[in-house]
């Protein structure tokens, strides 16, 4: 019996089924993930090229509503998948294992319901659901039917995070007290989702530094933010000129217990002339301030260049971690994929995205109620 008739006899006996999916791949031998992307626009560019790297993946489907875009990364990349222009038809489509979702984000939360009901292992991009309550749902029917689901950042795999990690928990700080983030550019111009209902600068950019202060820090217990639309028109390629109708501006302050509190911002409209690029970035997007020393790291959080650490009154500020380790911020479902393969954990938790979502949601209820707003989700900390 292969696995998709395992999954079909297990689904007719309404049974929960027992057995692992990790273990139903290991009864097939099967030594390859079968992938469908779905969402062929702007990063699956970098996802495409990063999943074919991998011996344990094998990309079977591309699914896009514009079809073109489907056939033309099929392509372009060599991928000689299978091409669908619906959810519908890709999950009726060829057999495949995971579905590593790319579309605009107001679409995640649906996508990623469809394809957990069909049995699919998930990675999404950010945010894996449209609110936390859509995210706790999807995670519930995942864990039901034992598969696995995962949202992206996967900023908690670079060598930098870890080494920052490792100086806060060996309390090379001392007491931390402090933490600020932030990430901004002059926004995407290439399609509108970015600024309409439930797009916005917090769940793209925001996100990371959320991620990672979060990573480092802990879960927040409550959360107090502002958030505003500085300019409320765009112009962009798919639609021409738009109303900007989700923040993008945003700062939000995180209150991690123990005394910690930690700030992001986030923007589209921000002045930086390495805009999207991260490469000979010097910014320090992410500080972190104890009594006995600091942490900044140089570049973006998702793609680094750097950690200065700062711990002495004599000795001058040392450099480390300049190096990536083979870390690249697009490796999120090349990853995860291969852990369902090798059967082991990776570092990147779905409660962690959760809770990530938790925040932001927050955080735009801060913002419009003018008050404080607990928080419940947790992740398992720490987590270096
Ligand atoms: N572009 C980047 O550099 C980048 C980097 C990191 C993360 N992301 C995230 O990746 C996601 C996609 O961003 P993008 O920049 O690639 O956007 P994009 O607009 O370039 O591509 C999105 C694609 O999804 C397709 N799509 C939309 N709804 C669909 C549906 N229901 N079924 C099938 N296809 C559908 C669109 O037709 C489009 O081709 C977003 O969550 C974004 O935050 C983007």
């Amino acid at each position: 019996m292969n696995r998709d008739q395992f999954l079909k006899v297990t689904a007719l006996a309404g049974a929960s089924i027992l057995l692992s999916d990790i273990e139903l791949l290991a009864k097939t031998n099967r030594t390859k993930l079968r992938v469908a992307i779905i969402g062929c626009g702007s990063v699956s560019n970098r996802y495409i090229p990063h999943l074919q790297g991998s011996s344990l993946i094998e990309i079977v489907a591309l699914c896009d509503i514009k079809y073109d875009r489907a056939l033309a990364q099929n392509q372009q990349y060599k991928v000689n998948a299978a091409t669908y222009s619906s959810i519908e038809d890709l999950l009726k489509g060829v057999p495949f294992d995971m579905m590593v979702t790319l579309t605009d984000m107001q679409a995640h939360g649906d996508l990623n319901k469809k394809a957990l009901l069909a049995g699919k292992h998930v990675w999404s991009e950010k945010p894996m659901a449209n609110t936390y309550a859509e995210g706790k749902a999807l995670l519930e029917l995942a864990r039901k039917n034992n598969l696995k689901l995962w949202g992206a950042p996967a900023v908690v795999n670079s060598p930098q995070f870890a080494f920052m990690s490792k100086c806060i928990q060996d309390g090379k700080l001392g007491r931390v007290a402090s933490a600020h983030g932030q990430y901004g550019h002059t926004g995407p111009g290439w399609s509108a989702f970015f600024y309409e209902k439930g797009g916005g600068s917090m769940p793209d950019l925001g996100v990371y530094n959320i991620a990672t202060l979060t990573g480092l820090l802990g879960p927040a217990k409550t959360v107090m933010a502002m958030t505003s639309i500085v300019n409320p028109e765009r112009t962009v390629d798919d639609k021409g000129t738009i109303k900007v109708e989700a923040e993008d501006n945003a700062h939000i302050l995180m209150d991690h217990g123990r005394g910690i509190i930690s700030h992001v911002m986030c923007g589209f409209n921000y002045f930086d002339p390495y805009g999207h690029e991260a490469k000979d970035q010097q910014l320090h997007s992410i500080q972190i301030f104890g009594d006995k020393g600091n942490l900044r790291l140089i570049g973006y959080d998702w793609e680094t260049n750097g950690v200065v650490l700062s711990d002495s009154w004599d000795r001058p500020a040392t450099l480390h971690e300049k190096e990536s380790g083979g870390y690249v911020w697009q490796e999120g479902a090349t990853v995860v994929g291969e852990s369902i393969i090798n059967g082991n954990n990776p570092r990147i938790h779905v409660e962690h995205a959760l809770h990530v979502l938790e925040i932001m949601e927050a955080a735009r209820n801060s913002s419009s109620l003018g008050k404080r707003i607990e928080l419940v989700s947790r992740f398992p900390w720490p987590i270096v």
